[in-house]
């Protein structure tokens, strides 16, 4: 029996060109492994009306983790249209797989390092290098949402804020809520996550990233419990920033901070600003992680229109093969595809379009696998 069963999870579009890279670098690491094909994507919400079928959750509750590429999501109305015509007019509702993987295997933090590695011709600057803690299951993301607002729902808001009155004059159907919640143990588990990780890894800093001065409660939460977590580690001095503020420090600043860590929302605005800084969605990888399950995945989507075509980057996937190994323990392996990958950039004699040149996912996934 091989060593770690792993959930093998491409979806669709480029999700499946990543994927080969990974499989090539994988494989040259004679990794012991089992890759279980785990089906998630767009046609299987055309052809089966859900895009992540019972099936595929039950191979995830039997494997280690999950190695993800990516998929397709399309809006409510587009959604209906593509169903396959036995399927249409049922009420079937299109919801994202990985929301919901999210959501039913407790996957709370999400982890985006942002690494500017030496030589990338797309790096905002040199040695930037910011690990973004996201809070991954509550927030905006709840999906608690009303719309119309029903008269019911008003009126008992309006019992507990006079702030609704604001809102008396319009109709119902003319009204959508969403609402943002989030819990003392959702933001004490990412914030403890956050200062762990950066004491385990030297890291100078953590950066509480909100906006409590406008939403007194929900940011008000999270920039609390960081101060009483932060009491833990007196050696991990604890910043504080607002939200928008911070959106103009990471470009004027960005080798003042290290690690930031923030709720659901602000985490995926944030986190692709941070992605930008070191040379994009061709570098940006990602981990779901829960207390025992971990969903790995780029944070790019399906790219349609590079679909098969193998000319995205797979750096991307390439470091979420990284994470995964860091996190099934796999430390010196973890190093050693690092070290090749930073050294595949550095020398840049194979380069995807992104980075100026005309190479070929797998000839990038090929490069890195020879260097291990
Ligand atoms: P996207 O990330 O798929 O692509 C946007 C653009 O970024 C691409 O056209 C391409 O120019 C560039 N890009 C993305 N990945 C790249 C790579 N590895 N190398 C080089 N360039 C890369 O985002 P978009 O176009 O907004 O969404 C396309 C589809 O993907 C949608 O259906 C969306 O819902 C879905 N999506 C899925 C995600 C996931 O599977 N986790 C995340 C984001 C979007
Ligand atoms: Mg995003």
């Amino acid at each position: 029996m091989a060593k770690y069963k792993i959930s093998w999870m491409p979806g669709d579009g480029i999700g499946i060109d990543v994927m080969e890279a990974a499989r090539i670098v994988l494989d040259k690491f004679k990794f012991d492994a089992e890759y279980v094909p785990t089906d998630i994507g767009w046609e299987f919400w055309c052809k089966e009306g859900d895009p992540l079928p019972v099936r595929s959750i039950q191979i995830l509750k039997n494997t280690d983790c999950s190695l993800f590429g990516a998929i397709t999501s399309k809006p409510k109305e587009e959604a209906e249209a593509e169903l396959s015509p036995a399927l249409k007019g049922k009420g079937l509702v299109y919801a994202s797989p990985i929301v919901r993987l999210r959501q039913e295997f407790n996957l709370r933090t999400n982890l985006r390092p942002c690494k500017a590695y030496p030589g990338n011709p797309l790096n905002y600057k040199e040695g930037i290098d910011i690990v973004v803690f996201r809070e991954n299951t509550e927030d905006l993301y709840s999906g608690v949402e009303f719309f119309p607002l029903p008269d019911e729902v008003r009126d008992t808001i309006k019992k507990h804020n006079a702030k609704m009155k604001k809102f008396d004059k319009h109709p119902g159907n003319e009204v959508a809520v969403s609402l943002r919640i989030n819990t003392k143990t959702g933001c004490r588990n990412i914030i403890t996550d956050a200062f762990e990780y950066a004491q385990k890894t030297g890291r100078k800093s953590v950066t509480i990233v909100e906006k409590p001065n406008v939403i007194r409660e929900t940011s008000g939460l999270m920039v609390r419990t960081a101060r009483e977590v932060a009491k833990k580690y007196p050696n991990i001095p604890l910043y504080e920033a607002n939200i928008d503020a911070m959106c103009m420090w990471l470009l004027k600043n960005p080798l003042d901070y290290s690690v930031l860590v923030t709720s659901n929302m602000f985490g995926d605005i944030i986190s692709d600003l941070c992605a930008q800084l070191v040379g994009g969605l061709g570098f940006a990888s990602s981990g779901n992680i829960g207390d025992n399950y971990a969903v790995f995945e780029p944070t790019h989507g399906s790219a349609p229109k590079y679909a098969g075509k193998h000319k995205v980057n797979p750096m991307a996937m390439l470091l979420t093969v990284v994470l995964m190994l860091e996190w099934l323990g796999e430390k010196d392996k973890a190093v050693v595809l690092e070290n090749a990958i930073a050294s595949v950039i550095k020398e840049g004699k194979v380069r995807t379009y992104d980075m100026g040149g005309n190479s070929s996912t797998l000839d990038i996934a090929n490069s890195v696998a020879a260097k291990l």
